[in-house]
């Protein structure tokens, strides 16, 4: 079916939709977060748009049989996922590498015990998604920092920095955010062959997080890094999930792909031990109908947060220019930054929310390479971005 004749027949993500009364995150959290709930929401990593219909009516189908106990996955869950990967990354997976996860940070958690002791160390690439730090730290693990290559071309890996420090035997894991959350690359093949050699020689085990992998809107595909070689494969764990692509991140439901027998094992043992294996019915039916059905929305949400981008990026060229921006390749969280304003992180984060009237993620919780930085969600209505774009520069021109 033609996009765009889906888009104006099915779906209007113009629309503003009230989530007041849904106990959102994005809403909710404002005061505990801003210290006040008069700012736009630009923050947490979900979408402000309908989830397609197909998806709607299949919870609304099973929530119509009143019984709501245990349940377990059926064979055309793990089914659509071999079909998703298939078709969308060119993957061919086989059934018994997928195994059900309820959450991609849980399954992260649930790898560091699996596959490091107390005191051992896991590489992560800073600026990145806040709780992999967490994940580490939390868990008497120790965080080893490869932090990205900020150029003027964009983000790019410090391969020289990642063989020195893998190199310590100490180092048992990398955490690998593709593509990666908040700075939007899309690692290449080229990229992803050469982390993995360094990983591979220093026996290194990879988790990739690819719960961006649908989000592409640039010209790079995503390629999953298991999907490159059959050593790779081997050596790692990818996380993916229907839940940031289909904005059903409430339903819990996320999955592994690990072709390796030993390890596939390992993180279905943790999953029994934290008795989590049952999941949320609601997500299973999800996750079908959204791999089954959901693509010609997914073509419509990609082409609209592009336009979002792309509004951003003009809007702030022409009006703001100081403000540096590399174009994500994928996701819809672009990450701004500010230091040519020459404001404390304290200060600019204060002027945002109070000045601007702005909910973002303040840049030092993504590491100390986020200084000066924030992020901003980008997937709500044009008209809400263009208030808070408009807001941002009113503000800008008190101080300027
Ligand atoms: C890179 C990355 N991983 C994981 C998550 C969260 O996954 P989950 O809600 O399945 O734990 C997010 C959410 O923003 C993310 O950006």
């Amino acid at each position: 079916m033609n996009v765009f004749f889906y888009y104006y027949c099915n779906m209007n993500f113009d629309k503003i939709i009230d989530r007041t009364g849904t106990n959102a995150l994005k809403l909710e959290f404002r005061e505990r977060l801003f210290g006040t709930n008069e700012v736009i929401p630009l923050w947490v990593a979900d979408m402000d748009f309908k989830t397609p219909k197909e998806v709607a009516e299949a919870i609304r189908k099973r929530a119509e049989h009143p019984l709501y106990g245990y349940t377990s996955r059926d064979e055309e869950f793990y089914q659509t996922i071999v079909n998703w990967q298939k078709k969308r990354h060119l993957w061919h997976v086989a059934r018994d590498w997928v195994e059900f996860m309820p959450g991609v940070v849980p399954t992260l958690i649930m790898a560091v015990q699996a596959f490091t002791d107390e005191g051992d160390k896991v590489v992560i690439q800073p600026p990145v998604y806040p709780p992999f730090f967490e994940v580490i730290k939390d868990h008497g693990r120790i965080i080893a920092e490869n932090p990205l290559m900020n150029t003027k071309k964009g983000y790019r890996i410090d391969f020289e920095h990642l063989e020195k420090i893998t190199s310590a035997p100490e180092v048992k894991m990398l955490i690998l955010c593709h593509p990666h959350n908040p700075v939007g690359r899309v690692w290449n093949r080229e990229e992803l062959e050469k982390l993995g050699s360094i990983c591979l020689r220093n026996d290194v085990l990879i988790v990739s997080d690819e719960i961006h992998a649908d989000l592409v809107h640039g010209d790079q595909p995503h390629v999953p890094l298991a999907s490159i070689s059959t050593e790779l494969a081997e050596n790692s764990i990818t996380c993916m999930a229907p839940s940031k692509t289909f904005n059903i991140a409430g339903l819990n439901t996320s999955y592994i792909i690990v072709p390796n027998e030993k390890i596939r094992r390992a993180m279905q043992i943790k999953l029994q031990a934290y008795h989590l294996f049952t999941g949320n019915m609601f997500g299973a039916e999800a996750l079908k109908a959204a791999y089954k059905y959901g693509e010609p929305w997914l073509e419509a949400l990609l082409e609209y947060i592009k336009g979002n981008v792309e509004f951003v990026l003009d809007f702030v060229e022409q009006n703001m220019p100081e403000i540096e921006i590399h174009k994500p390749e994928a996701t819809y969280l672009m990450w701004l930054d500010f230091s040519a304003w020459g404001l404390s992180d304290a200060k600019l984060r204060k002027f945002l929310i109070d000045q601007a009237g702005i909910g973002l993620n303040y840049g030092p919780t993504f590491g100390s390479q986020g200084k000066g930085f924030h992020r901003l969600n980008v997937a709500s209505s044009r008209k809400v971005i263009e208030k808070a774009m408009t807001q941002l520069l009113e503000a800008r021109n008190q101080i300027m």
